[in-house]
């Protein structure tokens, strides 16, 4: 109910661009010649050092550099935009985007983790807290939310997104779109969004970045569309075409994807830019022979504007003189620019306000809020007899692993204009946590680099403490675009310093850092307890201690299914049935005979300090006409000591149809903060949207049929009842 308003609410954003802005896009339009108009559809790159070469200066001051990306700080955007708006014949302002995916100075939670938290205001509040930032220094475009669904942990890109699963992903993806863009995007403080990458670029065969995807109709429809439909349905000005081929159709120009659902089905009113060099490599992809075929094909496919090469500019003069493409494509394209750029005010208010910058970078509040953020989304894997929290009376405490002091790893990949040393270390935040005791840290060296001595270390100081806090997980460049890995065990020997510190015979407990889900089983045979901190930002050391210590209950829930091993993948929880489900007893079934076929962790997963119990499962009506809403209720009580979060998660498997459907499909979440022996009814609400799904003919309906309903706090157990719709059982 509250999602369909939401989205009511948004369309008129996504839909229909004010009379006025269409006016003023228009005006300009037949002032401009063709030049200026493929100036405008060009986005060029910055220098490493985050200054615009001289060339940038020269094509802005000619109008023909329509926006940039990774120009950085105030006063280098305010140079090149004056350039631009001081000497152009149009005076069109550039637009300046950068890859702020969790943060631009004050660092969050990579996106994974921000997922786990099951709360969309949390992302919210992080996209809300990197606008202002970003704005701030004059950047007006933000290349995210990455909203690809992502399958396959191999792909090093699944710490940018929200997770396997696409009600999820939906939901995060219009929580990133509201909190850049808020209401109207033309604020201070508020930037354009840009859902990425359109489309199917998580599929990569192998995990391998950039690769190849086959994916059904139905199953891009079903999986990889929705949070992009979200994104679009919430006001998404912008999006980005992606790196892969789909199908035999590279997506950069694939005018099914492009034209037909964006702008025919789905009405999409805002504008297309290229990934990186992506019309470009349109040759290596085979599509086309030189770059003016490439630009071609991406421009008439629906590509508005081409990122970093120059097919565009180069190619296109010739090719609207020789009629190979019409003017008609480029004005079209120039318009949807444009019109980005008055909905953004960017005319109004071209400039950024050097004493804002000052003031918004890593301010207290964007601390307090990647603080908060970096809490809500740890994830307690494991913790075998309760061992976490640890007294806070502990005498000596030792500090294991070289991503105890590992700045870098806690911001991750992509972290923007993030730095290190604006972070505290987990050791620190340890010492920061205990001032009476004695911390020993034994981090050696690099992952890399463990020696037989760094072992040792480890195994001297786990013995001479109380008890051991074990950091291990990946390094920030081991995840992130064009970091695949082929094996998800924990790089190097980290393993052996977990188990030099356990064989001390103390309490040990595991702090993870990574960026995607690891295979664990031998670290978790090895010590009780797993906290999942992800990369966790900025902050991240400081929640890290504190749920270590119990000053906060981790309440964090997987997005992602943890394999066992590599072999298992693609492992994700909505698969099918298939004619012979898994089974113990019977050899000829879909299963391994070399390991179990059920994963480590099942996407849901997260413990607490306190225990919760469900009770109570209704559904009214039970039996309800089509079209018509039944409300699920459940009550959830914390019958722990402590306070602590649920995530109460609503799942529905239809039993019989046309077409076959997934064992199960998350259709409804909410995170519940309890005392210790508080209880509270959830309600949640299944109308048409939730029950609804694509017949053999694509069409989307909710026919007449029976449902299971599981309310647990994760994919696997729970609560069941039935819903009959149409009134057939
Ligand atoms: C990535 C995009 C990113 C772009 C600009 C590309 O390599 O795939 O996600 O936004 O670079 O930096």
């Amino acid at each position: 109910m509250i999602a369909l308003l939401a989205l009511i609410l948004s369309l008129p954003a996504a839909a229909a661009p004010s009379a006025d802005v269409e006016a003023r896009v228009q005006e300009l339009l037949s002032k401009m010649t063709l030049e200026e108009k493929l100036g405008q559809l060009q986005q060029l790159d910055g220098r490493a050092d985050g200054k615009a070469s001289p060339e940038l200066f020269d094509l802005a001051r000619t109008g023909r550099l329509g926006a940039v990306l990774g120009v950085l700080g105030s006063s280098e955007i305010n140079a090149l935009q004056r350039a631009a708006l001081e000497n152009s014949r149009l005076k069109i302002p550039i637009l300046f985007g950068f890859d702020v995916i969790h943060g631009y100075r004050t660092i969050f939670p990579i996106p994974l983790a921000l997922a786990s938290s099951w709360d969309p205001g949390e992302v919210e509040s992080a996209a809300r807290v990197s606008a202002r930032e970003a704005e701030a220094t004059g950047l007006r475009w933000m290349f995210s939310p990455m909203v690809d669904i992502a399958r396959d942990p191999r792909w090093g890109r699944v710490a940018e997104g929200a997770g396997e699963d696409p009600y999820l992903g939906s939901a995060m993806a219009r929580a990133w779109v509201r909190g850049y863009q808020g209401d109207d995007p033309s604020q201070p403080g508020r930037v354009a969004a840009c859902a990425k990458h359109w489309v199917g670029y998580g599929a990569a065969e192998g995990g391998r970045d950039y690769g190849t995807t086959e994916i059904s109709e139905r199953t891009l429809r079903e999986i990889y569309f929705p949070p992009f439909k979200a994104a679009v349905d919430a006001g998404a000005l912008t999006l980005m075409s992606a790196f892969n081929d789909l199908d035999g159709v590279p997506s950069t120009a694939n005018r099914f994807t492009l034209t037909d659902v964006l702008r025919g089905e789905w009405k999409f009113s805002g504008f297309v830019v290229s990934d990186y060099n992506a019309v470009h490599e349109l040759i290596n992809h085979g599509v086309a022979q030189d770059g003016a075929q490439a630009a071609a094909r991406a421009l008439t496919a629906g590509v508005d504007m081409e990122m970093v090469s120059r097919d565009y500019a180069q190619n296109l003069p010739e090719l609207v003189r020789a009629g190979a493409v019409p003017l008609s494509a480029v004005d079209e394209a120039v318009r949807r620019i444009l019109r980005v750029k008055f909905e953004l005010g960017l005319f109004e208010r071209p400039y950024a306000d050097p004493a804002r910058e000052d003031a918004e970078l890593l301010s207290a509040a964007s601390r307090a809020a990647a603080r908060r953020a970096a809490e809500r989304s740890l994830v307690l894997l494991q913790n075998d007899g309760g061992v976490l929290p640890l007294s806070k009376s502990l005498k000596t405490v030792a500090v294991i692993g070289p991503l105890a002091v590992d700045r870098a790893a806690l911001l991750g990949s992509w972290s923007g204009e993030g730095r290190p040393a604006d972070a505290a270390s987990v050791a620190d935040a340890v010492r920061a946590a205990l001032p009476g005791a004695r911390v020993i840290a034994s981090t050696g060296g690099a992952i890399g680099s463990l020696s037989d001595a760094d072992i040792q270390s480890a195994s001297e100081a786990a013995r001479a403490a109380d008890a051991a806090i074990v950091v291990l997980g990946e390094s920030a460049d081991m995840s992130g675009e064009a970091s695949a890995r082929s094996s998800l065990d924990l790089p190097g020997r980290q393993l052996e310093l977990a188990r030099a510190a356990a064989a001390a015979g103390k309490p040990v407990v595991a702090v993870a850092l990574n960026g995607r889900p690891l295979t664990l089983a031998p670290l978790l045979s090895t010590v009780p307890a797993v906290l999942e901190a992800w990369q966790p930002g900025t902050e991240g050391a400081a929640a890290v201690a504190a749920a270590l210590f119990g000053d906060a209950n981790p309440g964090g829930h997987l997005t992602m299914t943890f394999p066992r091993s590599t072999g298992q993948i693609p492992i994700y929880y909505d698969h099918k049935n298939g004619g012979r489900p898994a089974s113990e007893s019977d050899h000829f079934t879909s299963k391994y005979i070399d390991g179990p076929w059920t994963p480590q962790f099942p996407f849901g997963w997260g413990l607490s300090y306190t225990t919760f119990t469900l009770s109570g499962l209704s559904v009214t009506p039970a039996v309800a006409a089509p079209g018509a809403t039944a409300i699920v209720r459940v009550e959830v009580s914390n019958d722990g000591a402590r306070a602590g979060d649920a995530v109460v998660q609503l799942y529905l498997r239809r039993r019989f149809a046309e077409v076959t459907r997934p064992v199960a499909e998350l259709k409804g979440f909410s995170r519940v903060g309890l005392k210790s022996g508080e209880s509270r009814v959830v309600e949640f609400a299944l109308g048409p949207a939730e029950l609804g799904f694509l017949g053999a003919d694509m069409k989307f309906s909710e026919p007449p049929g029976d449902y299971e309903i599981t309310v647990g706090t994760s994919s696997v157990g729970g609560l069941t009842a039935r819903l009959t719709v149409g009134g057939r059982r």
